[in-house]
């Protein structure tokens, strides 16, 4: 069997896990991949049809309406060690190519299994202050590790911001693209599948909508590029920076 397993990991609320597990599933979707969402938060096991069901349930009901269901996309809900490392193992035999496991701040037993069966390990941060804490998370849970990488999400207070939550990661490998801060990310309990979103609005540029319909498409991109990256890092590989000098110059033919 093949399947991926990725674990969203952020010792802080609000570092953009569950955002970052939906659209990391819509990316991979678009690539024609069946996937499984695991929560392994405390809303897991909510009541779906009750008055609060969970950020997934929502989410997953609102995929449905876009024409993702099973067997193409999954929504499992763990409580406890045993049944994360069952329902990963069970996904693996159905047939599932990649495994999303959105975490709970707080790191307790069915977290620490969550952790355990990733093949690779995501920790996303939105600004400076959740990178900071995400580090010493990761040096009480997780320790010196290869497959871990940073994700700079969405910083809400421009560029310079992105480029210090970044630095903040210190020596661990970060993501080189970055998710924006967009309607089309924060919205997708609303909306679903935001490449469905993204078509919905698709308009002509003298059309009042078109700022909303780019702002969309930006973000779908985005999340469709970090997807490839996320697939290049499970396969072993890492992107670097480009900084403009090739260590493997293009040779150029000689114009006579
Ligand atoms: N890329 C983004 N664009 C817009 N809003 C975002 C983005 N990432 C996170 N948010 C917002 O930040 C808040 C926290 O994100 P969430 O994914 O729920 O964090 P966590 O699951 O780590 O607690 C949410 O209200 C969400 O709408
Ligand atoms: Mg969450």
């Amino acid at each position: 069997m093949s399947m991926h397993t990725i674990t969203f990991f952020a010792s802080k609320g609000g570092s953009g896990r569950t955002i970052a597990t939906m659209a990391l599933a819509s990316g991979f979707l678009a690539q024609g991949k069946r996937v499984a969402v695991m929560d392994c938060t405390d809303l897991a096991g909510s009541n779906p049809s009750g008055p609060h069901p969970s950020t997934l349930q929502n989410w997953i009901k609102q995929m449905a309406a876009c024409k993702f269901r099973p067997p193409r996309l999954e929504l499992i809900e763990c409580r406890t060690p045993e049944e994360v490392e069952d329902s990963a193992a069970a996904a693996d035999e159905r047939g599932i190519d990649i495994l999303l496991i959105d975490t709970a701040a707080r790191i307790r037993e069915p977290q620490i299994a969550a952790l355990g069966v990733a093949d690779l390990v995501i920790a996303p941060a939105i600004s400076p202050f959740e990178a900071r804490c995400i580090l010493d998370g990761i040096d009480e849970y997780l320790g010196p590790t290869e497959d871990l990488m940073c994700l700079v999400n969405g910083c809400r207070n421009g560029a310079a911001e992105a480029v210090e939550t970044r630095r903040t990661f210190g020596h661990h490998a970060v993501f080189p693209s970055e998710l924006p801060w967009a309607e089309a990310l924060s919205d997708q309990i609303l909306n679903g599948d935001i490449g469905h979103f993204t078509a919905s609005l698709a308009c002509r540029p003298d059309k009042p909508g078109f700022a909303r319909y780019r702002e969309a498409q930006f973000a779908w991109t985005a999340v469709q590029r970090f997807a490839f990256e996320v697939e290049f890092a499970l396969n072993g590989h890492r992107l670097e920076s480009f900084d403009g000098l090739s260590a493997y110059p293009i040779k150029r033919k000689a114009v006579a």
